[in-house]
């Protein structure tokens, strides 16, 4: 397991740039946790959180995709700590957790994949399968389980990044071990709702749009900012009324 920090954490809590209120006018500036900040959707997380002051633990795979964050970070680096870990790897998880500084008051599990293309049920290939579920549908219960203890804070909240694809209703058959995947990682967020709530954690799924990600392609109509931005909206004013909820980036409730 490798931890780095793509800067030196310079701030100190007297020292955040406070640049939010929350519903009672008081300034806040929270700490969000972020897997798969490098590129798509979760860098853009990383931008728009640092940009109006909050402090962002992002992770990557690899030291180059770390020093790529901190690059694409450039003024807003100082806000932005790096871990590192492949969310398949519950070792390397729960190393790197052990470096996250506490209270997290954000868990945002983003980091997802789409698999191989042409998915076919008569046709499928077992273990790259098994691995898109251990990525999609498992990777961020491992991720819970290592963060969990520093989760906290007045309004501890977990999103999980989910899909439309994921939908009982959905179907989209060359796609179809990716939207086995978000539905059962659909299933994890009811369950752990359930489960947490006694804990006052509230936790969502979102569906993100259709964004321009490598992921999502050139194709896609809605711009990552937009997506990420809305996202953010939403998780700001996220209570433990809401637990359980599945939405998209737009506020509008998904059906599971
Ligand atoms: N874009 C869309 O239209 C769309 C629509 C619905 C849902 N989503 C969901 O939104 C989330 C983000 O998607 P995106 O569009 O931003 O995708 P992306 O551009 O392909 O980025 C995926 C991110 O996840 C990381 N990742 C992939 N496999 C990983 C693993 N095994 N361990 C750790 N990190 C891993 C990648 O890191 P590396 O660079 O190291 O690979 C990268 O940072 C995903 O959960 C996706 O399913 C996206």
């Amino acid at each position: 397991m490798l931890q780095t920090y793509c800067s030196q954490p310079k701030y100190h809590p007297e020292e955040r740039r406070f640049r939010r209120r929350d519903r009672k006018g008081t300034l806040v500036s929270e700490h969000w946790f972020i897997s798969g900040a490098n590129r798509g959707l979760g860098l853009e997380f990383a931008r728009q959180l640092t940009a109006r002051g909050d402090v962002v633990t992002a992770s990557v795979r690899s030291e180059s995709s770390a020093r790529a964050l901190g690059a694409q970070l450039a003024t807003q680096h100082a806000a932005v700590r790096t871990v590192m870990f492949d969310v398949r790897d519950e070792a390397e998880i729960a190393a790197a957790a052990q470096v996250v500084k506490a209270p997290i008051d954000v868990l945002v599990a983003n980091a997802g994949a789409a698999g191989p293309p042409n998915q076919s049920a008569t046709g499928l290939d077992f273990a790259a399968a098994l691995d898109l579920f251990s990525i999609n549908a498992l990777g961020p219960l491992r991720l819970i389980k290592a963060l969990l203890p520093k989760l906290g804070g007045p309004n501890p909240r977990i999103v999980l990044v989910s899909s439309q694809l994921g939908a009982t209703t959905s179907l989209k058959a060359s796609s179809m071990v990716y939207c086995a995947s978000k539905a059962a990682l659909n299933k994890f967020a009811q369950c752990l709702a359930a489960e947490l709530q006694p804990r006052g954690v509230t936790v969502v799924a979102v569906h993100p749009g259709w964004a321009r990600t490598d992921m999502g392609g050139p194709e896609a109509p809605l711009a990552p900012s937009r997506s990420v931005e809305g996202i953010i909206a939403i998780v700001d004013a996220l209570t433990i009324e809401d637990t359980g909820s599945f939405l998209d980036y737009r506020g509008r409730v998904e059906a599971w």
